[in-house]
């Protein structure tokens, strides 16, 4: 089986391409990358061998046309992936979530190629603290942000491209992923990376922000089951009851690194920074019978510590840019 995977040289598509190449020996694995600033191409270096990386835009219509002639699959992973550099310039993500997607469905339409889209719970909005409901395949979109705004109008050029073209194609909308290979300015690897450096991790507001949290392998499992087992034109949301608050997160990360709880500082808010985000994953769990491995979410999280904390190598370069971008807009309250 001939798969594409695109952006598999970020934090879920390389720890796709990483787990896929090693337990799927029958799956010959290309990457379609740009290798913006969110990608390490070091990722990939212990599957090089096997592993084709081909350096290059998914908006490049000729480039995406004759790597999706030569795929069985199309793992669509990449994008323009963080809320925060969003608000400050929203072009690229208009031109790589919207334009690449759709010269992706482009490609698979003229070659019919089954098609696969990573997607986000965040189309769906946010939710209240207190509000009982989760997230389903039947909520409405709602997304706030220029980041979460682009993915909900790539989910819905996928779901017109099969409706009217018949493009195999299926989609799922995950909630926060952690674990090994996550860029620097997320939330988790920012935190851990900078108590390491001596630094007081950071949160933004009151820090009651909810997210909820699933390790990227658990994620990258639903993939492989949603690609084996799921319906052509259907939607799966995927989330590992995960929920936790920003301020825990926090806390969590100073105690497992042995510093007191209460070493960290509020900084300014995200500009409509989303409340909740919870996913109610009956279905994948039913319909296609597949279950998280990562249900504690704290051993979870001390393993992704002990990884950042072997990998200095694999994440200092980005840090350093990462917190300059941080220093132009953050300022520590109180
Ligand atoms: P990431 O930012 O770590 O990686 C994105 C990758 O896409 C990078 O390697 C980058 O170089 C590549 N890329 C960007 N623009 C490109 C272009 N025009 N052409 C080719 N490659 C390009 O992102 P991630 O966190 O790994 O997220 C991957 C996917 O999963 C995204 O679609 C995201 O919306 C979705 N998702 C992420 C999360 C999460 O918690 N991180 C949760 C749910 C869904
Ligand atoms: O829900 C899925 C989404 O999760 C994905 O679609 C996105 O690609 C991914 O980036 C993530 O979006 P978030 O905005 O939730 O993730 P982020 O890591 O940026 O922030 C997580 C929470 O932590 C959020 O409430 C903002 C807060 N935060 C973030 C940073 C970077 C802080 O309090 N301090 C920080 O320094």
């Amino acid at each position: 089986m001939r798969v594409l995977v695109t952006g598999g040289a970020g934090f879920i598509g390389a720890n796709f391409v990483l787990r896929t190449a090693a337990r799927r020996s029958e799956v010959r694995i290309r990457v379609l990358d740009k290798l913006t600033y969110a990608a390490n191409p070091a990722t990939l270096a212990s599957v090089a061998d096997t592993v084709e990386l081909v350096q290059g835009d998914i908006a490049d219509a000729e480039l995406v046309d004759s790597l999706v002639a030569d795929s069985d699959l199309v793992v669509h992973f990449a994008a323009e992936s963080h809320n925060d550099n969003s608000l400050s310039d929203p072009s690229a993500f208009v031109q790589t979530n919207l334009v690449g997607t759709y010269t992706l469905l482009e490609a698979v339409r003229r070659h019919q190629v089954r098609f696969h889209h990573i997607s986000t719970d965040e189309v769906y909005g946010d939710l209240e603290l207190d509000d009982p409901a989760r997230f389903t395949e039947h909520t409405p979109y709602n997304p706030s942000s220029p980041y979460s705004s682009t993915k909900a109008g790539s989910d819905l050029l996928v779901r017109a491209w099969v409706r009217s073209f018949q493009v195999p194609a299926t989609i799922s909308n995950c909630s926060n992923n952690y674990g090994p290979y996550q860029h620097v300015e997320k939330f988790i690897p920012r935190q851990i990376t900078n108590v390491l450096s001596g630094v007081r991790p950071r949160l933004y507001g009151d820090g009651r922000n909810v997210r909820d949290w699933i390790h990227v392998d658990d994620h990258n499992d639903a993939v492989w089951t949603i690609i084996e087992k799921g319906t052509i034109g259907e939607t799966y949301l995927i989330g590992a009851d995960g929920e936790v608050d920003n301020r825990t997160v926090v806390e969590t990360i100073l105690e497992l690194l042995g510093r007191p709880r209460d070493a960290f500082d509020f900084v300014t808010d995200r500009p409509g920074h989303d409340r909740r985000y919870a996913i109610d994953s009956t279905r994948l769990r039913t319909e296609l019978g597949w279950q998280p491995q990562y249900v504690d979410f704290r051993s979870g999280l001390s393993a992704t510590i002990d990884w950042y904390r072997e990998h200095e190598s694999w994440w200092q370069t980005a840090k350093d840019a990462a917190e300059q971008k941080y220093a132009v807009t953050e300022k520590v309250l109180g």
